[in-house]
């Protein structure tokens, strides 16, 4: 018996698992199926609205009234925190790391509108973001608030949860599809989703490969996070798990320019799942996972998979951000 954290309710889930039959068609290749976590809610849409219902229980839990978090100028997570603070009545500051000029569109342009408070940093000072927090949580303790910091991306403890008990509805996705995938593919940044799906097949034993495709940093990296990641988890709640059986199986050979540079193969990949499925990814993080994914099976890398997952961690607005890269 799983004993799961306290969480608020803030994802709409069940989400769809959705079989892409045009798309796998189209490359010959295994079905592929896709988990629409882009359709967890539509301003809080992706994968961050799955931690941030534990993350933010527990905050409340201990009386919390102020949010601090960080990220890039687009970083969707930053912008979940934006919306789910203004739903639920907390003060949200957000910490932003200068990526390039700095426009009030897409992800940006929903932090304002919720009445986030916003300070940029050039990535040099975002390089002390231990030392901001702390600065920034003092400041607000004086004003006698009760301030939290969330690591980047939501990737904590209570965080790992989310993902733990995506693979419980996945399980079940499954069996109602009539399906028993191969492996379950997504894109992974700050390490969090892909720890709790490996965490979460361990726990459920779920004989089905997790597949995370890199979009920043490199795959001894994330071989490094996840494990130190699930180590303090597993000391927070006290978990029965053999860290040592885990399998962290992460493809870095898609970052292409690096972490929110995408290419014209990615933007063309956009184009055509947009075009054959009606299903948007973004340039960042799915987009770009997608992408690797359809290289890999060009290459024979699933060729005796019959059936796959894409886990489809949302991204829109990043998109929207970057519209002027697709030209029609
Ligand atoms: C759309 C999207 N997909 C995937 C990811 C990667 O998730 P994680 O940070 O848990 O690795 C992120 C993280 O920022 C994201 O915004």
């Amino acid at each position: 018996m799983i004993k799961y954290p306290q969480k608020l309710s803030l994802a709409i889930t069940p989400t769809p698992l959705q079989c892409l039959s045009r798309l796998s068609a189209h490359i010959g290749g295994p079905k592929i199926w896709i988990k629409r976590d882009d359709l967890t809610g539509c301003a809080v849409t992706g994968n961050k609205v799955r931690k941030l219902e534990f993350i933010l229980s527990n905050i409340i839990a201990n009386g919390g009234d102020t949010l601090i978090t960080a990220g890039g100028t687009q970083s969707n997570h930053c912008r979940a925190v934006a919306v789910l603070g203004a739903h639920l009545g907390l003060k949200v500051h957000l910490l932003l790391r200068r990526d390039g000029i700095v426009r009030p569109v897409g992800n940006l342009f929903l932090d304002h509108l919720t009445g986030a408070e916003i300070d940029h940093y050039s990535p040099a000072a975002f390089k002390q973001l231990d030392t901001l927090f702390d600065t920034w949580s003092s400041h607000y303790i004086e004003q006698g608030r009760k301030p939290h910091a969330i690591p980047i991306g939501g990737s904590n403890s209570f965080g790992v949860w989310g993902y733990i008990s995506a693979i419980s509805e996945l399980i079940k996705d499954f069996s109602d599809a009539g399906i028993m995938p191969s492996a379950i593919i997504h894109a992974t940044g700050s390490g969090g989703t892909q720890a709790g799906l490996i965490a979460g097949k361990q726990l459920y034993e779920l004989d089905c490969a997790i597949h995370s495709y890199a979009v920043c940093d490199s795959a001894s990296y994330f071989d490094s996070k996840v494990l130190s990641d699930l180590h303090n988890w597993k000391k927070d709640f006290q978990v029965s798990i053999d860290l040592n059986q885990l399998i962290i199986s992460t493809n870095d050979n898609y970052i292409g320019a690096g972490y929110g540079k995408a290419s014209k193969e990615i933007y063309d990949t956009i184009k055509l799942l947009a075009s054959l499925e009606g299903v948007v990814l973004d340039p960042v993080y799915s987009g770009k996972a997608f992408y690797g994914m359809l290289e890999e099976i060009k290459a024979g890398r699933y060729k005796n998979h019959s059936d796959i997952v894409f886990i489809h961690t949302g991204g829109i607005f990043g998109l929207l951000a970057e519209h002027n890269q697709i030209i029609f």
